[in-house]
């Protein structure tokens, strides 16, 4: 069953973007679409709902960007905070605000609630340490300014503060090789001051709160509901050792620490954007008369911060962290977040996104090169919400939206209303017909079920879209919704009204009378996903716009499009791209695909070229080496060692165990009968407690990607490669 939501108290967050760069449909995936789901339901439903977000508009991703743009940091946050805010708009994520971090608003709350931390004591060290300087540029360098070789990879470009290559978290000073990133020389160790937050204060009621959902001694929230991979993540930092962190920065662009002592300096960004989500609240507060600690303090608000998987140490421990010190000396207390459904990352084309390289698809390009597309901006929430990455990665390519959108959209949903709207008006004038239940089919093409039946149908299904929807299942959800439109296809599908029509035209009455009331459905549940595509099916029912609390008229879907009522004539929803008349949208489909292989061509390219020959071998030490042809005879993964396979491979004179770090890439079964070349002279040594006697040949691509070097299948074992 659903819950009772009505007048219930929700602030719901996503992600504040960072105003350097538009956004993208890693973005729009991760955060932003799938917050927009649960608010437009929770409205639907009656809550009282205040959906915030903003730009974040501080730190140094701010100021690398104006560097390489050439721009100040105020142009570049105004550049893309508008660009966000637009994109935003016209794909239909409704906030109820969209604020920005560099709004004076803001300033002064991220200084009051820092004052406040440093009013109550005890929540921050002051210390010096030592840091990174470049004394070219005569500044102290943020984190992202500093590159070097990770410690725990050794990936050469990992930053001050993370290794995008192994997602750990580094500090500057453990890269091997520093280098500052302004002037390219080897920066200096200078003596600096800063505020650490106690984080190391936190572990135990932060363990009790996650684990549990214990917060001062009640029942906060059910720990079941969240998910698994977020509580994961933030257990294992609790289990880890919580440090205090430095949350001041010297760097001239940010929020100025509000105190004699921090002259200089600003607060980390890191500090300053989550309380961007209740500078947001203050400001819609203010604009519709409302108070913004309705929804932030108090026992009966719920607070949902929709993320992604990046950001869960900031939205799980740092920030509750901070509200909770808060609370515990200022009254009313703020409150902690009930669930943070944190979505994983979104691959593009079997590949991870990457904006530097352009490989990305850019939702402002997108609205512009699909404008030939009807219902463009459905089309793509659609596809990012059938691909969600909600509890794993997963991945978009453009051949699955060409799909996803003609076989669900256009076949399923636009066929549906066409056909039951067309209908509607060829036999009844467009006006719904009135009768008195009935009998027909509807799932199945042989059991006939009362029309009273098909409603009840439809109450559980309605019913099992709130479900999902309220457990942040959205993927779900959506199947579901338009499993109800498959629903009204069965019925007209399984009752051919077109032929029944001549002979017995009261049987039709009931048909398209259920028909309609699905389409009627169809007209709220959609709202949630695709806003655009409910608003016009609501516009060809000549059903007046959705507003709050609308989900109650599901309560009696009989009555959604009452007997009697007058239609608009039918309208198309979608389009089919891969249409065989009119090859104009596969176009835009094929362009889209080529662009991005051109992209991955040209990395793979350079790639190549980065691997340099290695050093001059002579002739005598090649001969030294006695490769053979040979082919797998069996394969088995090597106990606790998830990379090793122990093979046994046909060399044509003997058999020969090799043990070969490939189990990532290769299933055991898959290369059974695979012809190898076998580096057979080589010493052999014990690997995990077998005996390795010899090496398979692989080619290794720059994303690791191992490939087996092979002669043809019907080339016989044992020979020589000379
Ligand atoms: O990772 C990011 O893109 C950050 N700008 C998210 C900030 S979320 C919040 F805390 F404001
Ligand atoms: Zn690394």
């Amino acid at each position: 069953m659903t819950n009772n939501l009505k007048h219930k108290k929700f602030l719901v967050t996503s992600a504040l973007p960072y105003a350097n760069g538009p956004l993208h449909i890693g973005h729009l995936a991760g955060a932003y679409i799938s917050a927009d789901i649960y608010v437009r339901y929770l409205r639907l439903k009656g809550a009282d709902v205040v959906y915030v977000c903003g730009s974040d508009e501080n730190g140094a991703a701010i100021t690398i960007r104006a560097k390489k743009e050439g721009l100040t940091p105020r142009d570049i946050v105004d550049k893309y905070h508008f660009l966000i805010k637009e994109t935003f708009e016209k794909l239909g994520v409704s906030f109820d605000v969209y604020h920005r971090t560099s709004d004076p608003l803001h300033h002064k709350t991220a200084q009051d609630f820092f004052l406040t931390l440093v009013e109550k004591g005890g929540e921050f060290d002051v210390k010096s340490s030592e840091q990174y300087y470049d004394e070219a540029f005569d500044q102290f360098l943020a984190d992202r300014y500093i590159k070097g070789t990770c410690p725990k990879c050794s990936y050469e470009e990992a930053y001050g503060d993370q290794c995008e290559n192994c997602g750990s978290d580094l500090s500057p000073t453990e890269l091997i090789n520093p280098i500052s990133t302004l002037s390219g020389n080897t920066p200096v160790l200078r003596e600096t001051t800063h505020w650490y937050f106690r984080l190391d204060k936190h572990t135990e009621w932060l363990k009790d709160w996650v684990k549990d959902g214990q917060l001062r001694g009640k029942q906060h929230h059910n720990p079941a509901k969240w998910k698994k991979h977020v509580v994961g993540q933030i257990l294992s930092w609790l289990d880890g050792d919580l440090r205090p962190r430095s949350i001041t920065r010297d760097l001239d662009w940010g929020i100025p620490v509000p105190l004699e002592e921090g002259k200089g300096k600003v607060l980390y960004v890191w500090f300053d954007a989550p309380i961007g989500y209740i500078s947001a609240t203050k400001a819609w507060a203010e604009e519709n008369g409302k108070n913004w600690e309705d929804y932030w303090k108090g026992d009966d608000t719920n607070l949902v911060h929709f993320i992604g998987k990046d950001n869960i140490v900031f939205h799980c421990i740092i920030f509750p962290a901070m509200l909770k010190a808060h609370g515990d000396f200022a009254e009313p207390k703020f409150a902690l977040p009930v669930n943070v459904p944190a979505n994983q990352f979104l691959n593009l084309q079997g590949n991870k996104l990457s904006t530097s390289r352009n490989f990305a698809v850019w939702a402002h390009e997108y609205l512009e090169d699909f404008k030939d597309l009807p219902n463009k901006e459905d089309a793509l929430r659609y596809a990012l919400i059938r691909n969600m990455p909600e509890l794993k990665d997963s991945d978009f390519t453009w051949e699955g939206f060409q799909e996803l959108h003609d076989s669900e959209l256009v076949a399923k949903l636009g066929n549906f209303v066409n056909r039951v709207v067309n209908l509607t008006h060829k036999y009844y004038d467009g006006e719904s017909p009135q009768f008195d239940g009935g009998n027909l089919k509807a799932r199945s093409a042989t059991e006939i079920v009362a029309y009273e039946a098909i409603i009840d149908l439809l109450k559980e299904k309605i019913n099992t879209v709130g479900s999902f929807i309220e457990n942040f299942d959205f993927r779900s959800a959506v199947r579901e919704v338009i499993d109800i439109a498959s629903v009204g296809n069965e019925i007209l599908q399984h009752n051919e009204p077109w032929k029944v029509f001549k002979t017995d035209p009261e049987a039709v009455k009931p048909v398209i009378g259920a028909s309609l009331q699905v389409a009627g459905v169809l007209s709220i549940v959609l709202q949630p996903f695709l806003p655009f595509t409910a608003a016009a099916l609501r516009n060809i029912l000549n059903l007046e716009p959705l507003e709050n609390e609308q989900w109650d008229d599901l309560e009696d879907p009989a009555s959604l499009v009452p007997g009697g009522h007058k239609i608009n004539p039918p309208e198309y929803l979608f389009k089919t791209i891969n249409d065989r008349k009119d090859k104009s949208r596969l176009e835009l489909v094929e362009k889209e695909i080529a662009k991005l292989s051109s992209i991955l061509e040209e990395k793979a390219k350079e790639e190549v070229k980065g691997t340099p020959v290695k050093p001059e071998a002579t002739f005598e030490d090649f001969t030294k080496l006695d490769i053979r042809t040979g082919t797998i005879l069996s394969a088995e993964k090597v106990e606790k060692a998830d990379k090793l396979l122990k093979l046994l491979v046909d060399i044509g004179i003997e058999k020969r165990t090799v043990v070969s770090g490939i189990a990532k890439h290769h299933a055991p079964e898959a290369i059974i009968g695979q012809k190898v070349l076998l580096l057979a002279n080589l010493a052999p040594r014990k690997i995990r407690g077998v005996f390795s006697e010899g090496m398979i040949l692989m080619a290794e691509d720059a994303d690791g990607k191992l490939a087996f070097v092979s002669p043809p299948e019907d080339f016989g074992d044992g020979f020589q490669v000379s």
